[in-house]
């Protein structure tokens, strides 16, 4: 099948090399021009494992192209995803302003049938307003559909999550769509084996806002059960553990750490907080979730200057800046609110992460980076763990001891166990255990 996406970020470009490798044909569409050309060029404007050679791959064979056009794309393909970006807007909501144009644009430009899908995290009832601009701003009298298919891939497993998902989730309101959605996840379906469930669109809509603020929940959930483990001397690992192993809980997203950042949690709690207002329900439940988690991050500063009691001019090394590790995104990361903390306090700052420094640098220009973990921890006062990146879990602790000029750690992401670290003379906090 012939196949465009619109928007070229995380969702979009991961979206369409995927179909491309399934074998359909697929345009994507950017209005950035630059980006656009980047990937002409082959270069991924994203850091993604495997993207580089699927997209190598299926633009040698002809089957994924780039443009600019939106109009291009209209003519390209009978089904037409958006998956632009949807950013905070007035008060906590979702601007959807480029999901419109997009809309608007397909509908200036179609000449027969067309399915619009959502792929974008948007509002409930998005779908509804999309095909009201469609309806308006159509020039000739053809038929068109609307459908959602919410996506649920992660940062720096996109690609495995893809061809691998937990269920395909599509919202229509008539067979001809569903049967093209079917079409287009066929391979898919048949070679995971996962369920492809179709309901209304309103339904998909919130199935991606539900299971987004669910995780988050879950994350807040142990993060305030680590506070109380903290005050009555428990450990939150083994806590964790202990509740995980129930089937109903599940081991995932139970790890307490520094709170949740990303692109996507901070910013769809918020908007579904705000539509679930704005319809007449007061989420306070998910308040509480946002606000346990920008406690968590302010709990880890009391500690950092509890313990160097003057931070002015003391070398603190940062390690990590991702919002986790494997990917270069720190678009809320908690290393946005760290640095800018410590720069107030005149910390003297040096910062570890070869995946994330630059993005980091682009918002914070000028720092200190330093390529190797355990150099850039030498001298310093105090050592911030804010990502679990494989090279800070294989740090050498005794040569990590020796380097620093006071042996302290605060881990945020509980990489070390404490035992360990008490033993080898280090002070280390972590998050939920005990402090040594
Ligand atoms: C999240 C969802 O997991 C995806 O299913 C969804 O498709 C995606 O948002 C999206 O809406 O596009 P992502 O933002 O890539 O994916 O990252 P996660 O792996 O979910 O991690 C989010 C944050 O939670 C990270 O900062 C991570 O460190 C933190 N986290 C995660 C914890 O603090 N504890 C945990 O136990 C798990």
């Amino acid at each position: 099948m012939n196949i465009t996406v619109v928007g070229t970020g995380y969702v979009g470009l991961v979206t369409g090399a995927c179909f491309s490798e399934m074998g359909h044909h697929v345009l994507c569409v950017d209005n950035d021009a630059r980006k656009i050309e980047m990937l002409k060029r082959l270069e991924m404007p994203i850091y993604e494992d495997g993207l580089q050679e699927v997209v190598e791959r299926n633009v040698e064979q002809g089957r994924l192209n780039f443009s600019t056009s939106i109009k291009e794309g209209t003519e390209y393909a009978e089904v037409i995803f958006i998956a632009v970006g949807t950013p905070p807007g007035y008060r906590g909501q979702a601007n959807l302003s480029y999901v419109e144009q997009v809309g608007r644009t397909v509908a200036e430009h179609m000449t027969s049938y067309r399915l619009l899908v959502e792929k974008s995290t948007v509002p409930v009832n998005t779908g509804e307003q999309l095909k009201r601009t469609m309806t308006k701003y159509l020039r000739e009298d053809v038929a068109f559909d609307v459908a959602s298919n919410p996506e649920f891939l992660r940062e720096g497993t996109a690609l495995v999550d893809a061809f691998n998902p937990d269920r395909i989730v599509i919202g229509v309101e008539s067979d001809r769509a569903a049967q093209l959605m079917e079409e287009i996840y066929k391979p898919i379906v048949e070679q995971s084996g996962c369920e492809l469930l179709r309901m209304n669109i309103a339904s998909a809509e919130l199935t991606k806002h539900a299971s987004n603020s669910f995780l988050a929940m879950k994350i807040s959930y142990v993060n305030a059960v680590s506070r109380v483990c903290e005050l009555a001397g428990a450990d939150v690992k083994q806590v964790a553990h202990g509740m995980g192993l129930d089937s109903r809980i599940g081991k995932q997203f139970l790890h307490a750490g520094v709170g949740y950042g990303g692109s996507c949690f901070p910013k769809d709690v918020d908007a579904f907080v705000h539509l679930s207002d704005q319809i007449g329900y007061d989420f306070q439940l998910l308040k509480e979730v946002q606000r346990i988690n920008q406690a968590q991050r302010e709990h880890l500063m009391a500690k950092i200057q509890h313990e160097l009691w003057v931070i002015q001019d003391k070398v603190v090394a940062i390690l990590g800046l991702a919002f986790k590790p494997g990917t270069d995104d720190v678009r809320e990361a908690p290393s946005l609110y760290f640095v800018p903390q410590l720069l107030e306090a005149k910390a003297n700052l040096r910062l570890w992460d070869n995946v994330a420094a630059k993005k980091f640098d682009e918002i914070h220009p000028g720092l200190t980076y330093i390529e190797d973990p355990l150099e850039c921890a030498r001298g310093a006062d105090l050592v911030l763990i804010l990502t679990d990146w494989p090279e800070i879990k294989n740090l050498d602790l005794k040569a990590l001891k020796e380097a620093m000029k006071a042996p302290v750690v605060i881990d945020g992401r509980n990489v070390f166990e404490p035992e360990k670290m008490e033993e080898l003379g280090f002070t280390y906090y972590s998050v939920g255990r005990p402090a040594t």
